[in-house]
């Protein structure tokens, strides 16, 4: 099966297509640095560095599946995103690109939040051009931690098929979840390797001891953030920082607290709760590196919604 991948990030979508045995024609990102990665990872992959806006997609007609998250700062749960974020358009490209390549199968992901009223006239929208080119979907916020990843992020999935019965992935670990631990333990007792992504941060001592009194699950007042419990699955991991005391935009990867450490989780680590392969490495700045983590789709869920993708276009 052959597929169109855009808004391809740090590659997490793409990852669990590749397990499921897709082959990407493209994959479009306009993020020189999510490109770099992908380049660095897969140097066989066709990676387009582009805007959306000016990406001709016609070239790739014929591809099975379109997969995609358009950009979601807008759609924020906090009712701070902005109405008016052009990003928060970007899902009309989406859809041209479907219109161009004419996939049998479409995928895409955003947050949860879409599906709250204030964001209700794009989902609307979504369904309104699947509808008009055809499909016929299925759509829900899925929990990752129900797939196999090691934590509880909810996320929309819409997949629309052209022909046949659409459906979402059944879960597949709804009894005992991953948690934390199982996910990292072991790289406790690594030092700062950079070639894993794996270089913990060095805190001021007195932010480091205000950490180290907390329970598992607190959350620190001052960071906004928690300790996780290593006994659970994680906390979302989350690309940009969220919204301070002050309703005002935090900058920078702002990772939960070490469940044992009194330090931030470290990218690697990140990147393991987001079940990204220890062999992927991520380019850029740390910050950089926890953003594509902090954006990407679990890869095990990616690969769950691929191989379900897969069942429902060899019964069509
Ligand atoms: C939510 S992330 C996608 C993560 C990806 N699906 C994954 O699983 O790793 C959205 C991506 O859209 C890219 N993006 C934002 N605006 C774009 C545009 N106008 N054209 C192309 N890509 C864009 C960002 O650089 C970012 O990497």
């Amino acid at each position: 099966m052959r597929y169109v991948s855009l808004f391809s990030g740090g590659g997490g979508l793409d990852l669990g297509f590749e397990a499921a045995g897709f082959e990407p024609l493209v994959c479009l990102d306009n993020d020189p640095i999510a490109c770099e990665t992908l380049r660095t990872n897969r140097p066989s992959w066709n990676v387009v560095c582009n805007d959306i806006r000016q990406f001709n997609a016609t070239p790739y007609r014929g591809a099975d599946v379109v997969v995609g998250g358009p950009p979601c700062q807008g759609f924020s749960t906090a009712g701070k995103g902005d109405p008016a974020d052009p990003r928060n358009f970007l899902w009309k490209e989406y859809m041209r690109v479907v219109q161009e390549v004419q996939p049998r199968a479409v995928v895409l992901e955003n947050v949860s939040a879409l599906t709250h009223k204030r964001n209700g006239d794009h989902l609307t929208g979504i369904m309104n051009h699947l509808r008009e080119e055809g499909f016929s979907f299925a759509y829900g916020v899925l929990n990752a931690a129900h797939y196999g990843v090691p934590q509880a992020r909810r996320r929309l999935i819409v997949i629309g098929v052209r022909d046949g019965e659409p459906s979402l992935p059944p879960a597949t670990t709804t009894e005992h979840p991953a948690t934390v631990w199982d996910a990292i333990h072991d790289l406790a007792k690594l030092e700062a390797t950079p070639s894993l992504n794996h270089v913990p941060n060095h805190h001021a001592p007195h932010v480091a001891e205000r950490w180290s009194k907390l329970g598992p699950g607190e959350v620190d007042p001052n960071y906004r953030r928690a300790r996780l419990d290593p006994s659970k699955p994680s906390l979302t991991i989350r690309a940009g920082g969220g919204y301070g005391p002050n309703g005002n935009h935090l900058g920078g990867f702002h990772p939960p607290i070490h469940p044992t450490f009194p330090r931030q989780l470290t990218v690697r680590e990140a990147a393991r709760i987001q079940s990204f392969p220890d062999s992927w490495t991520l380019c850029g700045p740390k910050t950089i590196q926890g953003r594509q983590i902090g954006n990407a789709v679990p890869v095990r869920l990616a690969e769950a919604i691929a191989l379900h993708v897969t069942k429902l276009l060899d019964k069509s």
